[in-house]
């Protein structure tokens, strides 16, 4: 009698290695005064840098590096945000937009009360204050002066005091505008 075969065995399958990805699914989409880029570096860098170093938009400052200053200050969605502090992994689905992107086809009312005040002195920390400022009044259209005091950007050369007029005008023809 022939000898029966022994069971064929079948191999396990093996793990396929999964597939590398490409550079295009390792991309970071980033919405930036109205315009999408993709980052394929870092998702840790600081916005900071990606802002400045990366698309040279070179109008949000480094001042102190640990969110003290202000200098930094872009809007996140609407909000006023440290970009030293923000990694660009934080922003997806998220709109930043930056001094250079706070006009429309006219500037800001925010930017032109800073002219008619005059306020910045060496303008280092102006870009920041304004933002700041813009996020103020979309949570507070008529804001105190104390309320503005309390905004949380520094001024190593004192404009306090014009930032806070500027902020005052810019509130009333905001509020003009919606007469
Ligand atoms: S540089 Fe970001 S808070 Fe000072
Ligand atoms: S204008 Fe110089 S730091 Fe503010």
């Amino acid at each position: 009698m022939p000898e029966t075969p022994p069971p064929v065995r079948r191999s396990k399958a093996i793990p396929v290695p999964p597939v590398a990805q490409s550079a295009s699914e390792k991309t970071l989409p980033l919405r930036i005064n109205g315009k999408t880029y993709y980052h394929e570096g870092d998702p840790d860098m600081p916005l900071l840098w990606y802002l400045r170093d990366v698309l040279r938009l070179t109008g949000t400052k480094y001042g102190c590096g640990i969110g003290y200053c202000g200098a930094c200050t872009v809007l996140i969605d609407g909000k006023a945000q440290r970009a030293c502090l923000t990694p660009v992994k934080a922003l997806v689905d998220q709109d930043v937009t930056t001094i250079e992107g706070l006009a429309g086809a006219e500037l800001h009312p925010l930017q032109q009360a800073w002219i008619e005040e005059d306020v910045a002195q060496c303008g280092y920390c102006q870009a920041g204050q304004i933002l700041a400022a813009a996020d103020l009044l979309r949570r507070n259209p008529r804001p105190s002066d104390e309320d503005i005091d309390k905004l949380p950007n520094l001024c190593r050369c004192g404009t306090y005091p014009r930032i806070r007029k500027a902020i005052q005008r810019a509130a009333q023809a905001l509020a003009e505008t919606k007469k």
